[in-house]
């Protein structure tokens, strides 16, 4: 036994020849770094001990051509620390502390000499690292062909995850254990969805959310996505080990990069509290801050839109006409013959700017307003719409004018199905047409396949264009709702405009083949921890039967509906569903009309991924919380504890609760609604139908 002892210990010494060390400012996760007998480079991380990440491999191939994973030598190592606060310009709080130390190990590749620097930065919620090409005599320009970073788990974890598709991450989410993942993939992937590019590989997307049997919460993403593509996790099933598979063109290549370039930063962050994870900002703290000085046209909106009535099957279309023989730029649409059902007409748009109005909202999305629509969906042609051009029932001036009087702005609507390349060679004009009419936002979109069609949406070079759209339109002072790009990354920090994004399976979907009833309470988790999410809750009439042709139904409760105001979190917020189902539950609606969109702060209740989430948040600079409060198929009792009150102040809560027979299967419109004077000292319990939900707004009584 001693003999073996000896051995390993020799063994260990000869595998790991250099180590550098770094803690967390609490000193609950440190960090090692290490180079083997070989120059290979590995990385370590503990959180209170436990191996979060087992070595993991550090590195590239790059072709140059060459290895650049090997014979490394560290030339340099820098410590520093760093413990600052910011204010984001919207967000779930209203200072971010960031608090982190920073080691820079410099390594040189003995057999090419070229250089690569590795920063990693430990906060107490996680670690984030990034590769650093700096200038160098004989590296300059070169193809990444794969970058190696590992993550390579202690066990074999429950995990939240989607499959990896270059093209698409509106896929369901499955929970299963990563031995698991390959039995299920083929399942996962059976979704029909507009583009899809499934990886070859047996590959998950980020954020990936994990939990270890050791109790620990572990969460894989991304931060500062830029000039790179996004990255994807190769799953090694028996050995649960994950490891970067870069999206690459349809040519297989990767990043070209110049060097005096940083990748993004891979980021876990962990905890063995899942409610640590939701209030994590270490994604926002390693993107840079505000590039945009004056931030004063970036605004908190709620907005109802011509929207959902496209989903519903009730018959009205984004097209104007149904004649497809239409050809951008050549077709005289006045001489069109309408199809009588176009939604986006003067008349029917000014309905919804009184609804609007009339309920306090801050803008209408119209959908459907320009030229183009009536071939979509035919994927592949390069010019498909006009991002200048009304339709001719479609008044822009009027509307224009309507909307101002009454205080509401209307949110410019761009689908580019993916035609990115046109887009792009359009853009200074449609902005220009949308500062000149008024327009302050604008939704983008990118259903189908990417033109130029040897790209991804995931890819490079569509990362540099969702990128180079948020950089524009900020020129603009435009903010952006990206619809179909790629998974956000934190870029929200950088660029505040750059308000919201979809990038997930969105409520759309619960007007073609449903959400799981656990999707909302997986979302935080995963998706969101990249930045907002334009979900687009609020639907109340969750039959959708009532319409007509369409089967559908909704995967929670109303009530529900109403919690995910406060759970999603999201500075732009719509109320999705049709103004008629509104007026049919006022009492309800007052929800949404009341609750806030920008935050002072936020309390994560409870939290377990896939089973419930409960949220409380203070409004910016105002006396009013909200607390919302959803559970999965399961019904379940909420403890609201209160205890985030100002102490010795008295309030008044208005309780939206399911109803007794509440249930996401037979009877989502029953609710009840009651008011309670609570106080800090105050814990609710509160009952939640099978996915359903509690939502609360609290005001002080004076
Ligand atoms: C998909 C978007 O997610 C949805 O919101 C939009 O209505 C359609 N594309 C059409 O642009
Ligand atoms: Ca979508």
């Amino acid at each position: 036994m001693k003999h073996f002892t000896a051995c390993f210990l020799i063994l260990f010494i000869s595998v790991f020849i250099q180590a550098q060390k770094l803690e967390s400012p609490d000193k609950n996760l440190t960090l090692s770094f290490l180079l083997n007998e070989k120059g290979e480079a590995y990385y370590r991380l503990k959180y209170k001990n436990k191996d979060v990440v087992k070595s993991s491999k550090l590195g590239f191939l790059i072709s140059s051509p060459t290895s650049f994973a090997e014979s490394f030598k560290i030339t340099n190592t820098q410590f520093s620390s760093s413990d600052t606060s910011w204010n984001p310009v919207l967000g779930e709080q209203k200072t971010i502390r960031d608090n982190h130390n920073e080691m820079l190990i410099s390594l040189q590749q003995a057999k090419t000499g070229y250089q690569l620097n590795i920063r990693f930065r430990l906060f107490n919620d996680g670690l984030g690292f990034r590769y650093e090409f700096p200038i160098q005599k004989d590296l300059r320009h070169f193809r990444i062909d794969e970058e190696l970073s590992e993550f390579n788990l202690a066990q074999n974890c429950k995990a939240f995850w989607i499959p990896a598709d270059y093209d698409t991450n509106e896929f369901r989410i499955t929970t299963s254990r990563i031995s698991e993942i390959s039995s299920l993939i083929e399942t996962a992937r059976d979704e029909p969805l507009a583009a899809k590019a499934p990886s070859k590989n047996l590959a998950v997307q980020t954020p990936l959310m994990l939990k270890a049997d050791n109790g620990l919460y572990i969460n894989i993403h991304e931060a500062a996505l830029v000039d790179y593509p996004a990255m994807h996790l190769n799953v090694d099933d028996k050995n649960y080990k994950l490891s970067t598979h870069l999206t690459p063109n349809k040519n297989g290549e990767k990043a070209y990069i110049q060097t005096q370039m940083n990748t993004p930063w891979r980021t876990i962050v962990v905890s063995d509290d899942a409610r640590d994870i939701l209030a994590s900002k270490l994604i926002l703290n390693l993107n840079d801050p505000s590039k945009i000085e004056d931030t004063s046209w970036i605004k908190p909106t709620k907005y109802i839109g011509v929207w959902w009535e496209y989903f519903t099957g009730g018959g009205s279309t984004w097209a104007y006409s149904d004649n497809q023989d239409i050809i951008i730029g050549e077709t005289d649409y006045t001489r069109l013959k309408p199809n009588q059902h176009h939604g986006a007409n003067t008349q029917h748009v000014k309905e919804y700017i009184d609804f609007a109005a009339e309920n306090g909202f801050d803008a209408i999305l119209v959908e459907g307003w320009n030229e183009g629509w009536e071939d979509n969906w035919a994927y592949g042609k390069e010019k498909i719409y006009s991002f200048t051009k009304a339709y001719p029932d479609f008044n822009v001036e009027e509307l224009q004018a309507y909307a101002k009087a009454k205080g509401i702005k209307i949110i410019m609507h761009h689908e580019t199905t993916s035609s990115a390349a046109d887009y792009e060679r359009q853009l200074d004009d449609a902005f220009s047409f949308m500062n000149k009419y008024g327009y302050t936002a604008v939704k983008t979109g990118y259903v189908g396949p990417i033109i130029p069609r040897s790209e991804y949406h995931d890819g490079q070079w569509m990362v540099n264009h969702y990128n180079f759209v948020a950089q524009k339109a900020a020129q603009y002072k435009i903010m952006v709702n990206s619809h179909e790009a790629v998974r956000p990354t934190g870029r929200s920090r950088t660029y505040p405009n750059w308000i919201a994004q979809e990038s997930a399976r969105g409520t759309e979907f619960e007007s073609f083949n449903g959400n799981n009833p656990d999707h909302t309470t997986i979302l935080p988790f995963t998706r969101l921890m990249g930045g907002p999410m334009d979900y687009t809750p609020g639907i109340f009439q969750g039959d959708l039967s009532v319409y007509g042709k369409n089967k559908a139904r909704l995967s929670t409760t109303l009530v529900k509906q109403l919690a995910l105001y406060v759970t999603l979190y999201s500075p732009l917020q719509m109320a999705a569903d049709l103004p008629e189902n509104y007026k049919k539950h006022m009492d309800a609606f007052q929800f949404i009309k009341d609750v806030a969109a920008d935050w002072d702060n936020t309390y994560i209740l409870e939290a377990e991924p896939g089973d419930y989430i409960t949220i409380a948040r203070k409004a910016k600079n105002k006396n009013e919380w909200f607390v919302g409060g959803i559970t999965d198929e399961n019904e379940r009792t909420a403890t609201i504890n209160l205890s985030f009150l100002p102490k010795g102040r008295n309030f008044e809560a208005i309780i939206y609760e399911d109803g007794k027979n509440a249930d996401w299967k037979t009877s989502t419109i029953d609710y009840k609604i009651n008011k309670q004077k609570v106080s800090s000292a105050t814990i609710l319990k509160k009952r939640l139908a099978p996915s359903g939900g509690i939502g609360i707004s609290i005001k002080e009584i004076k």
